[in-house]
């Protein structure tokens, strides 16, 4: 048989083509090692996010000396936690959900973009290389506050980065005489302990207290204030742990209210 020689070269010419299509094909859905979103996941009930153990208070949780988890509830139409704040220089798994209505969670000018759909946890590892702050939005229209449904994401450097919280609770009032207590608890999220100085400012007094928190625990400091050494009057108080600060008002009365009627 004679084949044309222009024939011969359209047919070689197709053989390519067809091969390099498989070839890429193929490439790009297994070599890359993109994973597409499939039933094969856990799965959760949307419903009950209040009592699960990742999502009822969502969070970013150290887990490895480099290596964080977030986890994140997109709802109409908040992210929280809002501001995620996550280290730079450090391995962050996103684990997203949504309660009610399919959302996105897209951290803007990255190429972290995924749906958030009900009863399913979208997962993603990323590293930020640099400190920065991105918004995060959503991009599947999931209701009348969908333009509005945004958050931020701050990549603090890793060297200033922590994970304390602090709360304070402390009494509005108290008799002359009466000893006011502020109770200052802080929590330390990160896995190494934490050694810090828990500061608090009342009227002249500046009172301090050394504490040592392990990775995970929380430590309460209760300072005492004698009101006879204020005096009578409103005084402000400060607590300071670190860069982190609460304050309020002491009132000290020579009679509390309620026995003015007795
Ligand atoms: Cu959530 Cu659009």
């Amino acid at each position: 048989m004679n084949v044309h020689t222009y024939e011969k070269v359209w047919l070689i010419g197709a053989m390519v083509l067809i091969v390099g299509f498989i070839v890429t094909i193929t490439y790009g859905s297994v070599g890359l090692g993109i994973a597409m979103v499939d039933d094969s996941e856990e799965t959760i009930e949307p419903s009950e996010l209040d009592e699960d153990e990742r999502f009822a208070d969502p969070r970013v949780e150290q887990v490895g000396e480099n290596e964080y988890e977030a986890y994140v509830v997109a709802q109409t139409f908040i992210f929280q936690p809002d501001p995620i704040e996550v280290p730079s220089g450090s391995e962050v798994t996103f684990y997203v959900t949504s309660p009610d209505v399919i959302h996105s969670f897209s951290i803007v000018g990255t190429n972290v973009n995924t749906m958030v759909i009900p009863g399913e946890v979208a997962t993603m590892t990323v590293e930020f290389d640099e400190a920065g702050e991105y918004g995060v939005v959503c991009n599947e229209y999931c209701g009348s506050g969908h333009h509005t449904m945004e958050g931020e994401l701050h990549v603090v450097p890793d060297e200033e980065f922590d994970m304390t919280e602090l709360s304070v609770e402390a009494d509005d009032e108290v008799e002359t005489g009466d000893e006011a207590t502020i109770e200052v608890e802080v929590e330390n999220r990160m896995l190494e302990a934490l050694e810090t100085a828990v500061t608090l400012e009342i009227g002249d007094e500046t009172l301090e207290e050394d504490v040592t928190i392990d990775g995970g625990e929380t430590e309460t400091t209760t300072f005492t204030i004698d009101s006879a050494d204020l005096g009578e009057g409103d005084h402000d108080w400060t607590v300071t742990v670190d860069d982190y600060e609460d304050s309020g008002t002491l009132t000290v009365t020579d009679e509390l209210e309620e026995d003015d009627d007795e």
